[in-house]
Order: C-alpha cells, then sequence, then structure tokens
C-alpha cells in the first residue's frame, strides 16, 4: 500500500518538477510569504533561513470539561523541500495534504514516508513533537528534532521553542500560523508554521470521550541555527 502512495506522490510530483530534486538545497535567499496587513507574524531580519520543510502528521486533542477541544501536542514527519520554487513550495504542501488525507487510517506518516523512501525521495529532515517545558518543568513545548535523520550523531540538532505571534489561517479549518522564539538547542533561532492545511478538532465534544488526532499538514521554516 506506501508504495502505491509512493508512486502516486513520484508521479504527481514529476510532473510539477521535472527533475524531481526535492532535497539538500541552499534555502538562505528563500522569502517566506506571509498574510499582509498584520504584525505578529514577520520575517527574521537577524537571521537567514536555513531549512524549509513540510510537516506532515497529526495535532492532538483532548475534551475539556468545557466540552471544547484543547490541544495536547502533535507529532509530524518533516519533509526537505528545500529546491523546489516559491510556487512549487504552495503546490508540493497541497500535495501532501492530499495524499495525507487519502491515507487510510492506522496508517502513519512515518509508514507513508517509509513508502516514499523506496522511490529515493523526498527525504526527512526530522521530526517535529512536543516535551515537557525545559525551562518550566510543567507543561509541552514544541520541539523540531533532525537528531535522528538527516543531523543524526548531532545531538544539540534540535530546537525546542515557545510562541511569540500567530495568526488564523484563511480556513477555519486549518491551524493558525505562527512564530517561535527558540529557547533551546542549536537546530534554529527562530521558526514559522507557515501554509497550514487541517488540524482544527471539532467545534465541541464530549468531556467522556477519548483524546483525538486530527491529521494536518503545514510547512515549517527554521531561521538561524549553527547547521
Ligand atoms: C527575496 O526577496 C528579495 C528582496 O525582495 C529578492 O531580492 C530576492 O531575489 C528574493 N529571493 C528569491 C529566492 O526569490
Ligand atoms: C498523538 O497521537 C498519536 C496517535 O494518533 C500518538 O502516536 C502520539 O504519540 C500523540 N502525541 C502526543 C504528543 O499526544
Ligand atoms: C524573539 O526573537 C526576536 C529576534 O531575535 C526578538 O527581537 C524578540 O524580542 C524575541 N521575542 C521574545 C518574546 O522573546
Amino acid at each position: 500500500m506506501y508504495s502505491v502512495l509512493a508512486t502516486v506522490l513520484f508521479a504527481t510530483l514529476a510532473l510539477a518538477v521535472p527533475t524531481f530534486k526535492l532535497n539538500g538545497c541552499d534555502v538562505s535567499k528563500a522569502n517566506m510569504s506571509l498574510p499582509s496587513g498584520q504584525t505578529l507574524l514577520v520575517a527574521p531580519t537577524d537571521t537567514k533561513p536555513r531549512f524549509i520543510s513540510i510537516g506532515v502528521g497529526v495535532q492532538n486533542y483532548s475534551c475539556s470539561t468545557t466540552h471544547t477541544y484543547t490541544s495536547i501536542g502533535a507529532v509530524a514527519e518533516l519533509f526537505d523541500i528545500s529546491c523546489l520554487s516559491p510556487s512549487q513550495f504552495t503546490q508540493a504542501t497541497d500535495m501532501f495534504n492530499d495524499i495525507w488525507e487519502k491515507t487510510p487510517k492506522g496508517v502513519t506518516a512515518e509508514q507513508v514516508i517509509k513508502g516514499l523512501s523506496l522511490v529515493g525521495t523526498p527525504s526527512v529532515l526530522g521530526q517535529h513533537y512536543f516535551v515537557t517545558n525545559p525551562i518550566t518543568g510543567s507543561g509541552l513545548s514544541p520541539k523540531w528534532d533532525f537528531t535522528s535523520a538527516s543531523l543524526k550523531g548531532k545531538s544539540n540538532a534540535f530546537a525546542v521553542a515557545a510562541k511569540i505571534g500567530n495568526v488564523p489561517a484563511s480556513s477555519p479549518s486549518n491551524i493558525d500560523w505562527l512564530s517561535l522564539n527558540v529557547t533551546q538547542g542549536d537546530l534554529a533561532k527562530h521558526i514559522f508554521r507557515v501554509e497550514t492545511r487541517g488540524g482544527q478538532p471539532p467545534a465541541s465534544c464530549n468531556p467522556d470521550s477519548p483524546p483525538i488526532s486530527v491529521k494536518y499538514v503545514s510547512q515549517y521554516w527554521l531561521y538561524g541555527g549553527s547547521f
């Protein structure tokens, strides 16, 4: 089944990108496209983009006593898309989202990626997940971790970050776009979650119901860092 998915992605991307080179390009001159008319998300001027990735995964929520879902973290695999052009960033985000939405329940993003790697590309930069806030020791902090994938063996190739700004996506079914400053790790100084697809929970829930995972795809832009 995974190789079928891989073939679909390969065929689709091969049309869009004749040479099908996704990985390992210099992105220091790339410009992130941000919504106009807002000041909460601003591209850093003190650092340059270092990694541009697409995250494919789930946002997890539990039902609170007020009958609404609250975030309990997320987990995603991060693909390198550094060799695409700006218009292809959006196209690729849509394609990954399309494939991920069509992936049968029970197949994880990791398994989809294992299937994709059968065709040699795209490559996985790392993983995004949540950890206990290392500074306060309570609550959750998002982490981007390349130490098990593209920067294996480099123990500081991670970033734990704190949100400094968010703007709603243009569609209410998509999670917010975010700006984060890194508090730990050398992978980046600033991280942006942009071009989000999906990930929003239903508007209400029954407090007895178990936690849910909602599929999402987004771009993550990592600025600065020492790699
Ligand atoms: C990014 O924007 C700058 C300033 O507008 C421009 O000079 C540069 O060519 C852009 N980079 C890319 C990769 O398009
Ligand atoms: C989110 O849910 C998935 C299962 O859908 C699970 O594998 C993962 O560990 C959960 N992560 C968090 C941070 O809750
Ligand atoms: C985030 O980083 C930017 C640039 O280094 C800095 O100007 C800003 O004060 C930081 N924001 C917070 C809330 O720490």
